[in-house]
């Protein structure tokens, strides 16, 4: 079913996506995707920026994923804000807004799931059993019922955005995965919808988190080991109120090997909560 809102088009079932697709791709349009799970921000919508200065074509998904959740409280309290979504795109001109009913994803007697071996069970994998999974299986069931040529992920998830690439080669999926820089507030913190969730003095405390990964990749590009760094980035961050730090580790920018120094294109990565809230971030570190 296909309804016409003030917006763009809002899809909500496979059948009618691919009948809109194909004739996009009969006039020879390229078409490229966007997904997300909803709760749009400026980190979303520079994705759709780029997709439509590629793209003939954009269709922005909004699904949230309930087998990429661990925790059903977190899926529960996750943002739906259709509404708001579209509004928000309609400057873009997408040309279709894919909302599938659950039905459309995961129909009765789904029984199968996409899992990237190796990368996923470090960084984010190794603290979110199965979360990589629901991602990988959603991303590519969006890349096949959209037929899209190029798909648009944002580099502030970065294991994602290498775990989707790593999929869509393995199974020859024909989907191009084009990665874009992360936006942050003025602050330096990176866009989420989970930063909402902060209180206005959490949200400045938590923004300390980008000069202490900026501080430790600059340390790393004159020279210096990582492990000799992670003490005093440690001592900074808790003084700003994570009060548990997940992980903070230096990987290879392309398979995620773990690394100590910076002597070829590397990032930073970390994952830490504060007031409750969980926050990852990444940045590039050694040679681009
Ligand atoms: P979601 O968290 O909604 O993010 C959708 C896309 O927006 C992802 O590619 C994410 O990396 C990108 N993004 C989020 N914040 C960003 C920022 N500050 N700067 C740049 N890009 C940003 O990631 C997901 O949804 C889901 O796992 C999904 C891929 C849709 C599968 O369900």
């Amino acid at each position: 079913m296909t309804t016409t809102t003030m917006t763009a088009p809002i899809v909500t079932t496979r059948d009618a996506l691919r009948a809109q697709v194909a004739g996009w791709k009969a006039a020879g349009a390229r078409v490229g995707v966007v997904p997300t799970m909803g709760a749009l921000h400026d980190g979303h919508l520079s994705l759709v920026r780029m997709a439509k200065s590629a793209c003939d074509r954009v269709i922005v998904t909004i699904f949230v994923n309930p087998k990429q959740f661990n925790n059903p409280e977190d899926l529960e309290k996750y943002p739906r804000t259709e509404r708001d979504d579209a509004a928000k795109l309609a400057p873009f001109g997408v040309d279709a807004i894919y909302v599938p009913t659950p039905d459309q994803i995961y129909p009765d007697g789904f029984a199968t799931t996409v899992s990237v071996a190796g990368l996923d069970t470090m960084l984010c994998g190794a603290h979110r059993p199965g979360h990589f999974d629901g991602v990988a299986t959603v991303v590519s069931k969006l890349f096949l019922q959209t037929g899209a040529d190029q798909a648009f992920f944002g580099e502030k998830d970065y294991q994602q955005l290498q775990i989707v690439r790593r999929m869509a080669g393995d199974l020859d999926l024909p989907t191009q995965v084009i990665a874009c820089p992360t936006v942050r507030e003025a602050s330096g913190l990176a866009m989420s919808s989970r930063n909402r969730r902060l209180s206005p003095g959490g949200a400045e405390r938590a923004a300390m988190l980008y000069p202490v990964l900026r501080g430790m990749a600059d340390a790393l590009s004159q020279g210096a080991g990582f492990s000799g760094l992670v003490p005093q980035a440690t001592e900074q961050l808790q003084a700003a109120g994570f009060d548990e730090i997940e992980y903070l580790e230096l990987r290879a920018a392309s398979g995620l090997a773990q690394m100590e120094h910076a002597d070829r294109p590397a990032r930073v990565f970390f994952a830490g909560w504060i007031e409750g809230v969980r926050l990852i971030d990444n940045v590039p570190a050694g040679p681009a």
